[in-house]
């Protein structure tokens, strides 16, 4: 069905749904031609008779017919969404946001940090770089993923074959190992100070994670040498239009679903600590 207006989602069938974890599923929905977007920005989800709720789109622009949610279960909405099954509708708004700034990006080495599901709008922007007609854009690529246990790692099967490619690197911790689990045990601020050995030259950190673990690694960061204009994270504000319209979202002069939710750590220091 065609949107029309700013305020009307168009009304879109899911295609197939993953398990990520207990409470992640992953939503894939058919991409309608006008919806073009970048890797970082977000889209409204509407789930007839309940209500709309903002989600970072996980797949990137490179992958074509489709978009994907990656969505954790917490209240209402996405409640409701956890219960829908493929064939179900759901409304489709934007895309909304600035995006992650690809352009200051390019030919730089990248430094990926995620947490938990924060990992979603930073596999958008992975899955652009290692695309073939990216890829010889940009330099080296470093990925440090990290999830509470081994059972709340998203994209288990993106990571196994992200883990299988030659040009990257692609370090997994957890905070809690279990008897299966072989990898690192500890938090992802202080598993990128043991791993992340490289000089800081050329390279670029994107970091994405709840607002804790943003706090520390980017102190991490900062004492490995990385600038604040070479830090980049996205924000999470409670949000309503998306369309810079409603205030719901604003710090300062800015408003986080406009010019958001993607900032440097040098604009983030110049804004008040509201987030
Ligand atoms: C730009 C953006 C991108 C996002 N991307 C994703 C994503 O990719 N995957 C994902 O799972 N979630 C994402 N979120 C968070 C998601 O929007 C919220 O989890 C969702 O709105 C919760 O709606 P609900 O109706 O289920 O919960 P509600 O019933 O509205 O709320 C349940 C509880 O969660 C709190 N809450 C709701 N929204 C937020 C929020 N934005 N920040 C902090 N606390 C909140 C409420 O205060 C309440 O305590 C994103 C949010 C933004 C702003
Ligand atoms: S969500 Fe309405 S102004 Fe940002």
């Amino acid at each position: 069905m065609p949107c029309e207006g700013i305020y009307t989602p168009c009304l879109l069938p899911i295609a197939e749904i993953v398990e990520e974890t207990r409470d992640i599923k992953t939503f894939r929905i058919p991409r309608p031609e006008h919806f073009v977007y970048r890797p970082g920005q977000f889209a409204g989800i509407f789930v007839p008779g309940v209500g709309e709720a903002p989600f970072s789109i996980s797949s990137s622009p490179t992958e074509g017919t489709f978009l994907e949610f990656s969505i954790k279960r917490i209240g209402s909405v996405t409640q409701a969404l956890h219960r829908l099954n493929p064939g179900d509708m759901v409304g489709l708004r934007g895309p909304y946001g600035n995006g992650f700034p690809i352009e200051e990006l390019l030919g730089k080495h990248l430094l990926f940090v995620g947490g938990g599901i924060g990992l979603a709008p930073l596999r958008s922007l992975i899955n652009y770089v290692l695309s073939p007609e990216h890829r010889s854009s940009f330099g080296d690529v470093f990925i440090l993923y990290g999830a509470r246990t081994p059972q709340d790692l998203v994209f288990r099967w993106e990571l196994k074959r992200w883990e299988e490619r030659d040009d990257l690197t692609l370090c997994l911790t957890v905070d809690e190992g279990d008897a299966s689990w072989e990898g690192r045990v500890g938090l992802v601020p202080n598993v990128l100070r043991e791993v992340f050995s490289f000089p800081c030259t050329g390279w670029v950190s994107i970091v994405c994670g709840p607002p804790i673990m943003i706090k520390f690694t980017i102190k991490a960061l900062r004492e490995l040498g990385f600038a604040p204009g070479d830090i980049i994270t996205t924000l999470e504000m409670k949000m309503k239009c998306g369309l810079g319209k409603c205030g719901r979202c604003n710090i300062g002069p800015y408003y986080v679903c406009q010019d958001g939710p993607v900032f440097s750590y040098e604009t983030l220091l110049k804004m008040p600590e509201e987030y």
